[in-house]
Order: structure tokens, then C-alpha cells, then sequence
């Protein structure tokens, strides 16, 4: 009965599309094709250009794709390679290909420094960092239109693998969350941003009510009882932030931006903001032949003037399907995953404070002209990121991994390497980076694409 009320719901929600309500097979966006051949090397071909493709049943969308495919084609990669992206533009407007999470030289991070012009062709050249094993992506980054193209549907995964990944060997399944807003006749629903739409669009981000993994609605991963699975999930979500749930189950939370923590934690629910990633163990602990769900349960990242309606539904993203076999005798896993050394806050040099107001950084909105930050390479800074006002800001930053040190004074539960962190209304959170890198002009912004393209942003020169 309440299986059959769940459908329901999600047959109005969806109604103008004649009833988006999913059960798809399971499937993974295609890996990039790799054409050297040479170990280490990497040379990849991406392309993006408009493209009609069938996003919701019974209609086509137009939209851009990287490659033709929505989320674009998956860049796998090894510590250690050297890798040419051979990026050519065939949108009507200039972008941007940012690699989010990996440290790259400045030439290559795809800032708004560097737009590719209509027609234009750009190569991205980078060699894979030591130790930055984890799950990443790539998604446009020029002035002031992200939140578009990534809307229209310009968005992929990267995996860089270890060669000593102690989890080697598990399946994996890699789970991109998206989500998009459409008319009946099948096209994008980008209000104009002064209707009353548009408006609350900019203040809280726009969230659209179809839920996608890896661009399918509702698909089914099958499961043997026993089993374990390795999910790398990634929030590419404008807005939308995740609270993760497996009804029923309880989850290993092992890894999240940066890779994997030290050791498993065990949990019952996620909380996955704008850009960031987890990893996670999902055991096969449901009786042969069963179903669970993967859901987003309510989280309350608005002011309460412009929560949109249904924000406290919980919504289902995927359905774990067992299969009917015996269960698979348990496997073991590894008690420790690897060493993350902590940053010292004794080393620190600097410390500054990053104020988040609805739309501004320290009361400022983005100008390239600008440095708001300077600061030197090879040195340890601790930052201070105060959200101010009564809505959730996930801050972000180019170029560099850092460390959470607390929240609200509190200590952070565990170390990790992180590029993104969710700073929840009126709360503080203290970070602990060291600039081991390249010199150049890093970006460091808020992740809900519409507050970033509003200038939600600022420049960090390094020398
Ligand atoms: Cu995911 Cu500055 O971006
Ligand atoms: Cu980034
Ligand atoms: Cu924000």
C-alpha cells in the first residue's frame, strides 16, 4: 500500500511528462577512449556541441552533451599519467572544461580565465598527482553561465585509480546524481530570471523534480545477498543536496573528495552538498530475492520564505535489487584503508576569513580584475568560512586539497581530503590547507551554480 501511494506520488509530480517514474535497467555513462597506447600516456578527444537527446520518456530535449552523451563519457586515469584532453567547442557560445577536485597547473584548470570560443579547440595538459586516488568530475566553468551548460547537460565523471587501491578487486558502481526540471513538451524549464521562478531560482538555486542517476530515472542495481559494492556517488546537482539513505541498511562510508578516509565508518545516512563526492560500501545484508531503496530524504538547506513544496518528501533514486541466489559468503575487508597525514595548524602562517552572504564573498561579487587573496606556494593557510545569512553555501576550492579541522568550533569525526565542504546557515567551518601545487589565479567559490554565477566567488593569487 505504501509502495503503491509512493507511485502515485511521483506519477502527479511528473504528470506534465506523462508519468516519468523510471525502473531502468542499470547502466554507466561509456569510459572516454584512450588512443595512446603508450603506458602513462593519456590522450582523450572531448567534444561538446548541442544535441537532441530523450532525457524523459516519450520526448527529446535539447540540450548540449559532451560526446553526445548526458553525464558525459567517463575519464578514467592513474596516479602518475600524463594526460592531453583534446577539447574542441561546438556549442554556440564560449566554455570552459574544469577538472573539480584535481590538482592541476593553473593553464589547465579550465577557469573563467580561459574561455574556448565558439569553434574554437583547446588542449587541457596535466600529469595525475601522487596520491590523489578518488572520484572527481568535470563540468564548464565561464563567467556567469555554469549553472546553463551544466543544466543543458554538460557534466562527467573522472575516477583516478591507485596503484595500491586496498579495495581493488570490489565491483563498483559509479552513481552520478543530477537533476533537471522540464516542460510538458519535453524542453528545459530555464525561467526567465525575472519571473517570479527565476527569482527564487537565484536565491535558492534551481532544483528540477526529476531525479537522474547517471542520466536515467529510477534504474535498479542488482545485487547477490552477500555481496559487497563499491559506490562512487558525485552530486552534480545545481542545488540539490543529498541526504543519502539505504532504507533498511546501514551504509560503510569509506572514502569522500580526495579518496579514501582511513578507515570505514559506519553510517545510516549521508549528507552529499553541491560537488562533493563519497565512496561507500554497500553490503549485501537484504534476503535473497528482496528490493531496497537508495533514497535523497528531506534536508532543509532554505529559508523558510522560499522552500519549494515537497522539500520534506523523501524521494527514491535507485532501487538495490537482490537476486535470488544463495548468499555469498561474507568477504573480509581491510580495518585500515590508508595513512592520511594530518595538516598542523602549528604550521599555518596565515589565517583568513571567508564571509558567505546570500550571493557576495566578504561583501564582495566576483570581478576578474580582482585578486582577493594573495598568498605564497609551499605554505600552510588556515581559512575560516563563515556563512552569515539563513541558507546553506557548499564553498569550494580550485587547485588545492584541504582538510576540515572543525565545525562551529567542534572537531571534525575523522581526516579526509576535501575540495568542497558545506557551510549550513550560520555556521562556521575552519579548514586546514597547504599550497603544494602550481602558482597562478584559483577560484574559490559557493557550489550552488546560481549563487557562483551571481559572483558568489573569489580569486586566490598564489606565487
Ligand atoms: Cu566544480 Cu569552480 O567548480
Ligand atoms: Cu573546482
Ligand atoms: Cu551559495
Amino acid at each position: 500500500m505504501i509502495g503503491r501511494i509512493a507511485l502515485l506520488a511521483g506519477l502527479i509530480s511528473s504528470a506534465g511528462l506523462g508519468g516519468v517514474r523510471g525502473q531502468d535497467a542499470w547502466s554507466a555513462p561509456p569510459l572516454l577512449h584512450n588512443r595512446s597506447t603508450i603506458p602513462g600516456v593519456v590522450e582523450f578527444d572531448l567534444t561538446a556541441a548541442p544535441a537532441r537527446l530523450a532525457l524523459v520518456p516519450g520526448t527529446l530535449t535539447d540540450v548540449y552533451a559532451y560526446n553526445g552523451s548526458i553525464p558525459g563519457p567517463t575519464l578514467e586515469l592513474r596516479e602518475g599519467d600524463r594526460v592531453t584532453i583534446h577539447f574542441h567547442n561546438d556549442l554556440p557560445e564560449a566554455t570552459t572544461v574544469h577538472w573539480h577536485g584535481l590538482n592541476v597547473p593553473v593553464s589547465a584548470d579550465g577557469s573563467p580565465y580561459d574561455p574556448v570560443a565558439p569553434g574554437a579547440s583547446r588542449d587541457y595538459v596535466f600529469t595525475v598527482g601522487a596520491g590523489t586516488a578518488g572520484t572527481y568530475w568535470y563540468h564548464p566553468h565561464p563567467d556567469h553561465r555554469s549553472g546553463f551548460q551544466i543544466a543543458k547537460g554538460l557534466f562527467g565523471a573522472i575516477i583516478i585509480r591507485a596503484a595500491d587501491d586496498p579495495l581493488a578487486g570490489v565491483p563498483e558502481k559509479l552513481l552520478i546524481l543530477s537533476d533537471n526540471r522540464f516542460r510538458a513538451d519535453g524542453s528545459l524549464d530555464l525561467p526567465d530570471p525575472d519571473s517570479p521562478q527565476g527569482q527564487i531560482d537565484m536565491e535558492n538555486g534551481r532544483e528540477g523534480d526529476v531525479l537522474f542517476v547517471n542520466g536515467h530515472v529510477l534504474p535498479t542495481i542488482p545485487i547477490q545477498s552477500g555481496a559487497v559494492q563499491r559506490w562512487r556517488v558525485i552530486n552534480a546537482s545545481a542545488a540539490r543536496v543529498y541526504r543519502l539513505a539505504l532504507a533498511g541498511q546501514t551504509i560503510l562510508h569509506v572514502g569522500d573528495d580526495g579518496g579514501l578516509f582511513e578507515r570505514p565508518d559506519e553510517v545510516k545516512e549521508i549528507l552529499l552538498a553541491n560537488s562533493e563526492r563519497v565512496e561507500l560500501l554497500v553490503r549485501g545484508d537484504g534476503q535473497p530475492g528482496s528490493r531496497t531503496t537508495l533514497q535523497a530524504l528531506p534536508y532543509d538547506r532554505y529559508v523558510p520564505q522560499t522552500r519549494p513544496a515537497g522539500w520534506n518528501q523523501t524521494r527514491d533514486l535507485l532501487t538495490l535489487a537482490y537476486s535470488a541466489d544463495r548468499p555469498r559468503p561474507p568477504l573480509v575487508l581491510p580495518p585500515t584503508l590508508r595513512v592520511i597525514p594530518a595538516l598542523d595548524t602549528a604550521d599555518a602562517t596565515v589565517t583568513r576569513v571567508v564571509v558567505l552572504s546570500q550571493g557576495l564573498i566578504n561583501g564582495k561579487a566576483m570581478d576578474m580584475n580582482r585578486v582577493d587573496f594573495e598568498g605564497r606556494l609551499g605554505t600552510t593557510e588556515i581559512w575560516e568560512i563563515d556563512n552569515v545569512v539563513g541558507m546553506d553555501h557548499p564553498f569550494h576550492l580550485h587547485g588545492f586539497h584541504f582538510q576540515v579541522l572543525d565545525r562551529n568550533g567542534v572537531p571534525a569525526p575523522r581526516r579526509s581530503w576535501k575540495d568542497s565542504v558545506n557551510v549550513p546557515a550560520h555556521e562556521t567551518v575552519r579548514i586546514i590547507v597547504r599550497f603544494d601545487g602550481y602558482p597562478g589565479k584559483w577560484m574559490f567559490h559557493c557550489h550552488i551554480l546560481d549563487h557562483e554565477d551571481q559572483g558568489m566567488m573569489g580569486v586566490l593569487e598564489l606565487k
